[in-house]
């Protein structure tokens, strides 16, 4: 019998293409950016299944004018605010996700750009690779201490605790912010739980960890970055529009918050001349909270199941939308 056909929208880890070759006629874009939306949307109206990232664009027009056909839409990721959802659960098409196994990777990386901005650690590569260091300089790139600081955890999911636990090696008093975290898992990890104000005010970092939905789209605006302290540094792994823009660098260029360091901007990827690349005090990196090999591997292999069991009508292993069972 011939395998379904599938699109999968960008070059994903070996072992999930080899996992999805097994089970589906399976085509691959090629290239190292994102399929336009009108390929994606002509693919939709002839494959059984979509493998899709979170630089693809799924909306409720393309999940409406796709054919009967399609079965599944399987994202390599967590985060899904790409998709629209509910148009998919009207249609009876399961959507499924990568979550848990990039907690860990995603969690050392914020941790490693808090403790890059905290030490100004970029700035000292830039300054040795000038060609700037002459000698020991009792004031040169003087910093933040990292422990025994407050760290301010806005979202207490998986990703929030995980930083949580991290801060504990370093002494860090936790605070968060996360009307749904039970108070048994606050206790179990010593944080406290507080309003976002309060945390702005107080925290000495704040790490970002929601995920992006009509609530927290700009929730770090203009409001909240004089909240915070001008000594406060803000990390986001989360996802771009989580903070506004236009504020962060208002922030950054009159000394109202200290530091930023973003691995997620809006728009995605950032423009080349955006103001925010020529501050001293901001790093920017490319989305790459979750990229070691291992997790990425994990997480190719994941939607490939997800995928295999859409295909076969069983219900996805990690899935988004279990109203379509
Ligand atoms: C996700 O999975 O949503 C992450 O942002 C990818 O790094």
């Amino acid at each position: 019998m011939a395998k379904p056909r599938v699109f999968v929208t960008r070059i994903i880890p070996e072992k999930g293409l080899e996992m999805i070759h097994q089970v589906a006629d399976a085509e691959v874009w090629q290239e190292e950016t994102p399929p336009p939306y009108e390929l994606l949307l002509a693919k939709a109206q002839e494959v059984a299944g979509l493998v899709t990232l979170l630089t693809d664009r799924v909306d409720a027009h393309l999940i409406e004018t796709a054919g009967k056909q399609l079965r599944v839409i399987s994202q390599m990721a967590v985060g899904y605010d790409n998709i629209d959802v509910a148009a998919a659960t009207a249609r009876g098409i399961p959507v499924g996700h990568t979550p848990g196994v990039l907690t860990d990777t995603t969690a050392d990386f914020a941790f490693a750009l808090l403790l890059a901005a905290a030490r100004r650690i970029v700035e000292g590569v830039a300054y040795v690779r000038r060609g700037r260091w002459q000698t020991w300089g009792p004031t040169l790139l003087m910093g933040s201490d990292v422990h025994q600081a407050t760290l301010g955890l806005v979202g207490f999911g998986r990703i929030g605790q995980a930083m949580a636990r991290r801060a504990a090696g370093f002494e860090m008093r936790v605070l968060f912010h996360d009307p749904s975290t039970p108070p048994a898992v606050a206790r179990r990890l010593n944080a406290e739980a507080v309003t976002l104000d309060d945390l702005l005010r107080e925290a000495d970092f704040v790490s970002l960890h929601v995920p992006l939905t009509e609530a927290t789209h700009h929730l770090i605006g203009a409001r909240e970055l004089e909240l915070m302290r001008p000594s406060a540094i803000l990390i986001n792994t989360a996802r771009g529009s989580v903070v506004d823009p236009h504020a962060l660098y208002q922030a950054l260029s009159t000394g109202e918050i200290a530091y930023a360091a973003l691995d997620v901007t809006e728009p995605e990827p950032i423009e080349p001349d955006d103001p925010l690349l020529d501050l001293n005090n901001c790093i920017v990196v490319p989305h790459i909270a979750s990229s070691s090999r291992a997790t990425r591997t994990k997480m190719a292999t994941m939607a490939a199941a997800n995928l295999a069991a859409g295909l076969q009508g069983e219900p996805l292993p990690h899935l988004v939308n279990p109203e379509v069972l």
